[in-house]
């Protein structure tokens, strides 16, 4: 059901695409993890694709498009790679590039490039700039007791605020900028890491204190042109390392997307209340923005509000996203980069998809590197079930560990207790030395539809 159309059958859509004049696009993915996995994989799904680069890719994408070495910080180089490969598009995984402005040099250089700009990027490259955007444009959030350009005065407004709080450093820092805490002294401690120390750079050097609010948080992602856009199919990601939300933050451990995970009044709310409202803003301060909004809302008694914004798609959000979409994903994302998105163009499979992360021992604080990964081909023998790869190399035909998050194991079922078993039967199939995965991925989601479903029987 997930996979991709034969190579036979490729060659000949593609002819048909050709004579019916339909560009055959050449893209180019920036980025080298599970989410770039999952963009290549369903891009070679569409005929109208003939070639597909990842720069860097990493062992597993090297399956779905040629790699090519890139240091993703480096905005010319990706503008020099993109001119040398001559690709149609060249769409932007990570946050780091579009911060540094890689959208305004493709832009300069005349090459179509999908990914805001480094003004709008700041959305999610300074949390002090996406709080005052929210507050001048009317966007339901967190509230706010102030940005701080020293400990000193950030130390000193502790003794006014109401607990528990959250500390977050202005720039971006891998997920470790942020503390909800009770303890006036572990706040304290904490904006004197982020500000005094060297650990954070200038990624710490501003702070913003805000109100703690409760709820469920959601990953609620848009692909737009600007003005027209597509909700893709809504997430929600574990980011805490262990069963029942334990242990240190992580980049995500998992994700599930399900059928009904918002009712008609809460996705409506979500639309007017914050999409609508970012995109008017985005137009009015004049921010051409053609890309990926990620929204990360929490779902409180008060409705939606926006806990924090990012200027891409989110990792491992993409992996579950994709593997239920059910359309034209390059052209979508041509048809965006050209300011001529058709909103209603999106299907998905129906039921839900499960993605399970597979880390290295010692993730996140330190991941042991190098081990083989067994069990692959076993994994991916049920045609739900498609095994993305973040942190892995590809040596004399095996793969071996590189990175903290390994592998997203991701399967789609009629149902999200479907996906789940799918998913972690599959998990179960790889052997990685010393590696763990939480076995909670959507589970009291699961565990709610199942009760929704007998009380609904009877
Ligand atoms: P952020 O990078 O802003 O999304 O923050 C990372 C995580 O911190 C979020 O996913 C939430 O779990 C938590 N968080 C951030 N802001 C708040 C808030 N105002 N209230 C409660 N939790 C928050
Ligand atoms: N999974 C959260 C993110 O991509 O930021």
């Amino acid at each position: 059901m997930v996979r991709g159309v034969d190579s036979a059958g490729r060659t000949a859509v593609s002819f048909l695409f050709l004579f019916l004049r339909t560009p055959i696009m050449k893209i180019l993915i920036i980025g080298g993890g599970g989410r770039e996995h999952a963009i290549a994989w369903k891009l070679r799904q569409s005929a109208s694709v003939e070639k597909i680069w990842c720069a860097p890719g990493n062992g597993g994408i090297s399956r779905d498009a040629e790699c090519v070495p890139l240091n993703v910080g480096n905005v010319e180089a990706a503008a020099d790679l993109a001119t040398k490969l001559g690709a149609d598009l060249t769409i932007v995984g990570p946050e780091l590039p579009l911060v540094q402005g890689i959208t305004d040099e493709f832009k300069q250089r005349g090459l179509a490039i999908l990914g805001p700009p480094k003004m709008a990027a700041q959305l999610e490259g300074s949390k002090i700039f996406a709080k005052q955007f929210m507050t001048r444009n009317g966007i339901p959030t967190a509230g706010v007791y102030g940005a701080f350009e020293s400990a000193r005065a950030a130390c000193a407004k502790l003794k006014s605020v109401a607990w528990p709080l959250v500390v977050k450093a202005d720039g971006l820092c891998a997920g470790k900028g942020v503390l909800v805490t009770s303890a006036a002294s572990d706040a304290q401690e904490f904006i004197e890491r982020l500000m005094n120390g060297d650990e954070f750079g200038d990624a710490g050097k501003r702070v913003l204190l805000e109100e703690a609010i409760a709820g469920k948080e959601l990953s609620y992602i848009i692909l737009t042109d600007g003005t027209n856009f597509i909700p893709l199919a809504p997430t929600r990601d574990h980011k805490r390392a262990f069963d029942n939300d334990e242990g240190p933050n992580t980049g995500g451990m998992g994700t599930y997307s399900t059928d009904g995970m918002l009712t008609r009044e809460l996705e409506r709310q979500i639309l007017e209340e914050i999409v609508r409202p970012t995109l008017a803003g985005l137009r009015r301060e004049e921010m051409e923005y053609r890309g990926f909004i990620f929204f990360g809302l929490m779902l409180t008694q008060d409705g939606p509000k926006v806990l924090e914004y990012n200027c891409r798609l989110g990792d491992p959000e993409t992996q579950a996203i994709l593997l239920r979409a059910d359309f034209n994903f390059a052209a979508a994302c041509m048809d965006a980069a050209r300011g001529k998105l058709d909103g209603s163009s999106a299907k998905w499979i129906r039921g839900a998809s499960v993605c399970v992360v597979m880390a290295s021992e010692g993730y996140p604080s330190q991941p042991v590197l190098g081990k083989s990964i067994g069990g692959l081909e076993e994994a991916e023998k049920a045609r739900e079930v498609v095994v993305f790869h973040a942190g892995t190399r590809h040596e004399e035909n095996n793969y071996y560990t590189s990175g903290g998050r390994i592998l997203g194991v991701t399967a789609v079922g009629n149902s999200l207790a479907e996906a789940r078993r799918i998913a972690y039967d599959a998990a179960s199939r790889i052997d990685i030395p010393g590696a763990h995965y939480r076995k909670d991925i959507g589970l009291s989601e699961s565990n709610q539809a199942k009760v929704a479903e007998v009380r609904a029987n009877g």
